[in-house]
């Protein structure tokens, strides 16, 4: 590996995707990640990481060809390997990796087992129900097989069971997400409902989500995040619209049963975002196979929050958006059963791009009866319309709005803000090191310090533990310092990152990295961070106990009266009670 981080010099690399130019020591460009007019996409030759201060991504060699080329980790090495004429590098030795790499694979063939064994549930006399269920909303034997959905049978255990008969290991089973475990027994964490088994573009169940038949709550249950299965990663239906190779565009909405009553209609390429907020790596994954998509969430206020998130991040990694609305109730499985597949073709056609949707949006707002109304509606218009960059499209919409409210053309035009996009970078480089009180400062401070002087880190991080840190990506970052202390290497920033497997933990690295933090006495400073840093938790600690205190009698009482008594005595021997 290290020959080839040896021959893919960052700056190298990215140089094919982004000009970048020197200034003050580090490389400038446009981001590839996100678009903007004035630099402050950063590479660091020295330090062999990039990060931009604008969308607050970063990372190493591997980490920018894993975004920008939508790869695996795995992917990226081999992408950089043949750019770099080397042979692929062999990776079996990097015992992490392997391990996480078998799990993952292990707990994808517990899911599929789980899979069939749902799907032939629903076909057996204990899914008569659930069948019945499916059939009732529309949903026909083609859609039940093109996406796998099953039944789990109303049972505690009878998938734990099954996994345990199959020779898989109690521990993996445990991290599988198929079961729960309580008084140290499995019990099936999917009972009495229809399964929608997740699957990624490759074909791997990765995960399930699981509806009740009636009306309980909550009315579905999903697998929790698993060595496989990250939401945030993953839209419900990829797999689909993997094949269907000639679409160019696709539909977004909110729910599994909307993706499958869709696409029974004849909506072949439809995606849902599994019940979250749309992630960018959902966009990304996404522009993987289209370039435009149809944002048709649910009628309600909801929806149309969510619509005008979505927008934004899609339009982020460069797909162009449509919008579709429907009635409030209704969604979309609800208007293709009511106006069938043509009803939606109108929609389609319909469909206004995002700033013809805002504009509807803000007019609905707005009372165009009274002046007041009109002068409201064309200022808001004005700030949608400032986003456009080109100055035809400009035109043609501030041409509608001076027709809607009776304000000329110049009058909207001249009123755009122009937003001030001339952050000066530099600054934000920079870290004031007077700490203050505040723990998160402190925690900032410490580990951009130990990043840039590892060799103190030991030392200083003898009291310490990952869970004195407030964010999981300072926690992840501590502990990946911690595991390279304790193979004895003093790691380069590029080997940090590469400790760290989420992309939002590399980001943070990167910015830590970023910062430049002076002390005159390195291991006297990175102490003093360290001991803020524990007094601030044990004074969070000893204000959560106190607040137990109230309620508390008894036994009890005195246990953490104890404990209080600990921490105090623990602050004041320290002297860290100043
Ligand atoms: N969701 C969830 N957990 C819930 C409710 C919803 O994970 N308790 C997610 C599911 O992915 C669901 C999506 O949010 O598909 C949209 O929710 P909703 O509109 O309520 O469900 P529908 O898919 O429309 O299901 P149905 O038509 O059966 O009510
Ligand atoms: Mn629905």
């Amino acid at each position: 590996m290290s020959d080839l981080y040896a021959k893919s010099d960052i700056v190298d690399v990215i140089s094919s995707y982004t000009t970048l130019t020197e200034r003050g020591g580090n490389y400038w460009g446009l981001c590839p990640f996100h678009n903007e007019k004035l630099p402050s996409f950063s590479v660091n030759r020295e330090k062999q990481f990039y990060y931009c201060f604008g969308c607050k991504q970063g990372g190493n060699v591997t980490n920018f060809i894993m975004q920008t080329e939508n790869l695996s980790f795995g992917e990226a090495v081999e992408f950089l390997a043949r750019r770099a004429g080397l042979p692929m590098p062999q990776m079996v030795d990097d015992m992490r990796f392997a391990q996480i790499k078998q799990k993952k694979q292990t707990i994808a063939q517990m899911n599929k087992k789980a899979a069939q064994y749902y799907r032939d549930a629903l076909y057996s006399p204990k899914g008569t129900e659930a069948l019945k269920y499916l059939k009732n909303r529309g949903i026909g034997e083609d859609a039940i097989k093109l996406f796998g959905l099953g039944y789990a049978p109303d049972e505690w255990d009878s998938v734990a069971a099954l996994l345990g008969k199959e020779g898989f290991s109690q521990s993996l089973i445990n991290e599988s997400g198929l079961v729960t475990v309580k008084d140290n027994k499995q019990y099936d964490m999917f009972r009495g409902r229809i399964m929608f088994p997740i699957i990624n573009a490759i074909g791997d169940v990765i995960a399930f989500g699981g509806r009740v038949l009636g009306e309980a709550v909550p009315k579905y249950l999903n697998t929790k995040e698993t060595a496989l299965f990250n939401k945030r990663f993953n839209l419900y239906g990829i797999n689909i619209l993997r094949k269907q190779r000639s679409a160019k565009s696709a539909v977004i909405v909110e729910g599994y049963m909307d993706v499958v009553s869709m696409f029974a209609h004849g909506v072949k390429a439809v995606v849902a975002s599994l019940g979250t907020a749309l992630t960018k790596q959902q966009a990304l994954l996404l522009k993987r196979y289209v370039s435009d998509c149809y944002i048709a969430y649910d009628g309600d206020e909801a929806g149309e929050t969510a619509t005008k998130k979505a927008i934004d991040i899609l339009e982020t990694q460069g797909l162009s958006v449509r919008v579709i609305r429907f009635e409030p109730g209704q969604d979309p499985d609800d208007f293709i059963k009511k106006h069938g597949l043509s009803g939606f073709a109108e929609k389609v056609k319909a469909a206004p791009g995002s700033v013809g949707y805002k504009l509807n949006c803000a007019e609905a707002e707005h009372d165009l009866s009274t002046e007041d109304g009109k002068e409201a509606f064309a200022i808001e218009a004005s700030n949608i319309l400032s986003a456009i960059e080109s100055p035809i499209t400009r035109e043609r919409y501030a041409e509608q709005v001076s027709k809607k409210t009776g304000y000329s053309q110049t009058s909207v035009i001249g009123q755009m803000q122009k937003k001030s996009v001339n952050k000066n970078i530099s600054t934000s480089n920079r870290y004031n090191n007077t700490l203050k009180g505040d723990n998160t400062d402190a925690q900032t401070a410490f580990l951009s310090y130990s990043m840039a002087n590892t060799r103190y880190f030991e030392k200083a991080s003898e009291d310490l533990t990952a869970e004195d840190f407030l964010t999981q990506p300072h926690k992840n970052i501590f502990s990946a310092l911690c595991e390279c202390a304790k193979r004895g290497i003093q790691p380069t920033y590029a080997e940090i990152i590469s400790e760290l497997e989420a992309q939002e933990d590399r980001n943070e690295a990167a910015y830590l990295a970023g910062i430049e933090v002076f002390a005159d006495d390195p291991s006297a400073y990175l102490e003093d961070c360290a001991k803020r840093i524990r007094v601030n938790k044990r004074k969070a600690e000893r204000a959560e106990l106190f607040a137990k205190l109230r309620g508390a009698s008894g036994d009890e009482k005195r246990k953490l009266l104890a404990d209080i008594g600990r921490i105090d005595k623990e602050l004041s021997e320290a002297r860290l009670n100043e």
